[in-house]
């Protein structure tokens, strides 16, 4: 039995996540962590993880080398920051972030550049780290193929307990025959860490300070320091060049395409197919190959979207068809509509249920109501499209002057006829029609008709006597 006066609480528990290199071997002018894997920044999908394992307010990102880019990214979800205004070694990244993290009793650090960790993982770590009592414990993995990497040096083989980790530049060649490797994520007992991080030093290759050199500045103080491997190796990839983010990003898509298929969706040839990992798609969905689904889009159930599409940030809706070749940005698509194929929707978009939008057809700005078709080579912009309306095929709507756009307003059950422009601002009524090859320049009362465009004149035998006049000059 606890004695009375003895407080019985969990452990606080923070996480830090480092944040601020530079990422020199991606050769980028733009800062490592935000470069992005399914579709999000690094940084993003660590966050992610992290803030399901502890509140945004216990995680810092310790950020440096553009920092204000960085901190921009992320802002949005919460997190604290630590400013690392030199980079000198992932140890240092701590030792600067010392402030923020002391009043915890536990500190887990993770990767800004190795996405694909779970919360899971994170919560393996602290609870290997919280049951063994150590003072640091280390997640590691076995790689095929360990190069860059961290080496783990063990006591003992088979033992938990860790004597050191050897960078990469600092291997003896026995060394390097070692397939443990660092995954670079971390539990530390906070009042060690901070005890005893003041020992690191910068006497190695790079002339930084190594946070991994706390396992052997840990173990000579007599501290426990542990390891635990990862269940999944893929977990810990980290993203140091354009080659390992390619890679990373192949597991990100390949893992989302199953956790859609195990949720009911369709795709076929998913190694072609480039979804995003905040995309949602319902069941009975069937993905054709080589689909690129990405931002926020969310597809419904027994839609189905055709080869070579390029849908960002859309919202579709349930019996969908979206055909081969549509580029669909930002819009909402209704029920049963469909789409394509090679129709091309500008943000803005609504096609509301049972709406056709066919070949070549362009719309920004623009909703088509219920039922309305607009099936061939047409572009609407700023455009309201009633219900059951008829857009022919060729139809323009001219929506700019140069200086400001204008809209155009298609009433309820209007046939507009094929190669018809339309001058913005103008209103066509409720039934109207307007003529094939019509100008319209001026509002069309409802049921009305619109005919504007140049009489026919016909020369009869005019053709005849071109061919022969040719003929004759051609003889002479
Ligand atoms: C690190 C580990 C290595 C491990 C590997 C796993 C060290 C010394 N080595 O190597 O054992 O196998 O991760 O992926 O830790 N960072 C800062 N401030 C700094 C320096 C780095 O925030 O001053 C950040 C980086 O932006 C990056 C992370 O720390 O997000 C790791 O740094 P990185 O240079 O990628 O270390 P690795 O060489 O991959
Ligand atoms: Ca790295």
């Amino acid at each position: 039995m606890p004695k009375a006066n003895q407080i019985l609480r969990a452990p606080r528990i923070a996480i830090a996540i480092l944040a601020a290199g530079k990422g020199t071997r991606l050769k980028s002018k733009h800062p490592k962590v935000l470069h992005e894997v399914g579709g999000k920044p690094l940084l993003a999908h660590v966050i992610a993880a992290a803030t399901k394992v502890v509140p945004a307010s216990d995680v810092f990102a310790i950020i440096g080398h553009e920092a204000d880019r960085v901190r921009g990214a992320v802002a949005a979800t919460g997190v604290g920051f630590v400013h690392q205004q030199e980079q000198h070694g992932t140890g240092h990244a701590l030792m600067v972030a010392r402030k923020a993290l002391a009043a915890y009793d536990l500190v887990i650090v993770l990767s800004g550049d190795a996405p694909l960790i779970t919360a899971q993982t994170i919560e393996l770590l602290r609870d290997f780290h919280i049951s063994k009592k150590a003072a640091m414990t280390l997640l590691t993995t076995r790689l095929e193929n360990p190069v860059g990497y961290g080496r783990i040096v063990r006591k003992k083989a088979g033992s938990d307990e860790v004597r050191a980790i050897v960078e990469q530049k600092n291997l003896t060649p026995a060394q390097q025959k070692i397939h443990e490797i660092n995954a670079g994520f971390y539990a530390f007992d906070a009042k060690l860490l901070f005890g005893h991080i003041d020992k690191l030093n910068a006497s190695n290759h790079h002339g930084e300070l190594y946070l991994t050199d706390m396992a052997a500045i840990l173990g000579a103080a007599k501290q426990r320091v542990v390891a635990v491997q990862a269940s999944n190796p893929h977990e810990v990839l980290g993203g140091n060049t354009r080659a390992e983010l390619s890679e990373i990003d192949q597991h990100m898509r390949m893992g989302k395409c199953r956790q859609l298929m195990d949720q009911g969706v369709t795709i076929l040839f998913p190694q072609t197919c480039v979804i995003d990992t905040d995309v949602e798609v319902g069941a009975d969905t069937v993905i054709e190959p080589s689909v690129q689904l990405r931002g926020a889009t969310r597809v419904g159930s027994d839609a189905r979207i055709g080869s070579y599409s390029v849908i960002l940030s859309c919202e579709i809706g349930d019996n969908v068809l979206v055909q081969t070749g549509c580029v669909l940005e930002h819009s909402v698509i209704r029920a049963r509509a469909s789409l394509g194929p090679y129709s091309h929707l500008r943000p803005g978009c609504e096609v509301c249920e049972d709406a056709h939008v066919g070949n070549f057809t362009e719309l920004k700005k623009t909703r088509l109501g219920k039922g309305s078709k607009a099936n061939h080579l047409t572009y609407l912009g700023d455009t309201e499209v009633g219900e059951k309306v008829n857009v022919g095929a060729g139809t323009i709507t001219c929506n700019y002057d140069g200086v400001s756009k204008h809209k155009t307003i298609i009433e309820d059950g209007v046939f507009v006829g094929s190669d018809s422009i339309l001058i913005a601002p103008v209103r066509i009524g409720r039934g109207a029609y307007v003529a094939a090859a019509t100008t319209v320049t001026e509002d069309v009362p409802p049921d009305s008709l619109a005919l504007g465009r140049a009489r026919q004149i016909v020369k009869e035998g005019w053709a005849k006597e071109k061919r022969e006049k040719a003929q004759t000059q051609k003889a002479k």
